[in-house]
């Protein structure tokens, strides 16, 4: 099946990036919206983490991810970083014609849909949260309260895989607790390893206070993209399994510790494969 995509004959592939392992939680909502679409990730384990660098550099890998992603034929971008998206999707989009998806702007879209009271949280690493990228796009689209709260915590306990340990509820419970007082009525889970946490995040936050996950945000965003725009008519049927085994996963770093952490993120048997980027 072929479409047209920015004036070019071609089928649509999603090149995801992420900073690490934390992106995979993209690519289960992505195959879980549109099974069939070929799948390109790659996970800069080499570099992780993104959300405790500067700006500067964190762009400048985001540059050579996506390089990367598109000499592998990628055609459609997805950053799965939140740490990446808040601070280089303009500059991605500068650089170049395809179309690119971000975690951000979906997820606000959606928080206007589902605030009642404008009152929001949000929770992210300190790049995401110090680049007030949430509070900039929220504020262009509706006079809402943004509270941001940093969580380097939580990256670390979800990649030991302290899922359901009380020390990690605890922690949580800590990062949650100063948003609760402020009366806010929306969450936003603004980094790629919260979704693994959400039942704790939820449970702390309280039944009054919705959760938005921008890894299902933006699979439906993209999902919307191919088939509106691109116009092909069901890319949503087919098998999982076979798609997965389609699929590429790239890592610039595919040590014992990635591999354990990657099968705690992906619940499907994938074929990881190392890489060293060449694009500097
Ligand atoms: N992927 C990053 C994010 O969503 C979290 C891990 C990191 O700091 O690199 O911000």
């Amino acid at each position: 099946m072929s479409v047209t995509i920015d004036g070019y004959e071609s089928i649509p592939v999603i090149g995801v990036f992420d900073s690490g392992v934390g992106g995979l939680t993209v690519v289960k909502e992505l195959k879980r919206a549109i099974p069939t679409v070929p799948l390109i990730y790659f996970g800069d384990t080499a570099r992780t983490p993104y959300g405790t660098k500067s700006q500067e550099t964190i762009k400048r890998f985001a540059l050579e991810d996506t390089k990367f992603l598109l000499s592998k034929g990628a055609n459609i971008i997805v950053i799965a970083c939140h740490s990446a998206a808040s601070v280089a999707t303009s500059m991605l989009n500068e650089r170049f014609d395809c179309p690119i998806f971000e975690v951000i702007t979906p997820s606000v879209s959606q928080l206007l849909r589902l605030s009642r009271r404008g009152r929001i949280g949000v929770i992210g690493t300190r790049a995401t949260i110090e680049s007030g990228v949430y509070e900039r796009e929220i504020k262009k689209r509706a006079d809402y309260v943004v509270i941001g709260v940093p969580c380097p915590l939580l990256v670390p306990l979800v990649e030991e895989g302290w899922l359901k340990r009380r020390e990690t509820k605890m922690i949580v419970k800590k990062y949650i607790h100063p948003l609760k007082l402020k009366n806010i009525d929306t969450l936003i889970l603004g980094c790629t390893h919260y979704p693994m946490l959400k039942d704790v995040i939820a449970r702390k936050a309280g039944k009054r206070i919705k959760i938005i996950d921008p890894s299902k945000e933006v699979a439906i965003t993209v999902r919307d993209f191919i088939f509106n725009k691109i116009g092909v008519e069901d890319y949503s049927i087919g098998d999982y399994m076979d798609d997965m085994d389609r699929d590429k996963f790239y890592f610039s770093d595919l040590g014992s510790v990635t591999k354990e952490v990657i099968r705690r993120f992906i619940d499907r048997p994938i074929d990881p494969k190392k890489v060293v980027l060449r694009y500097n």
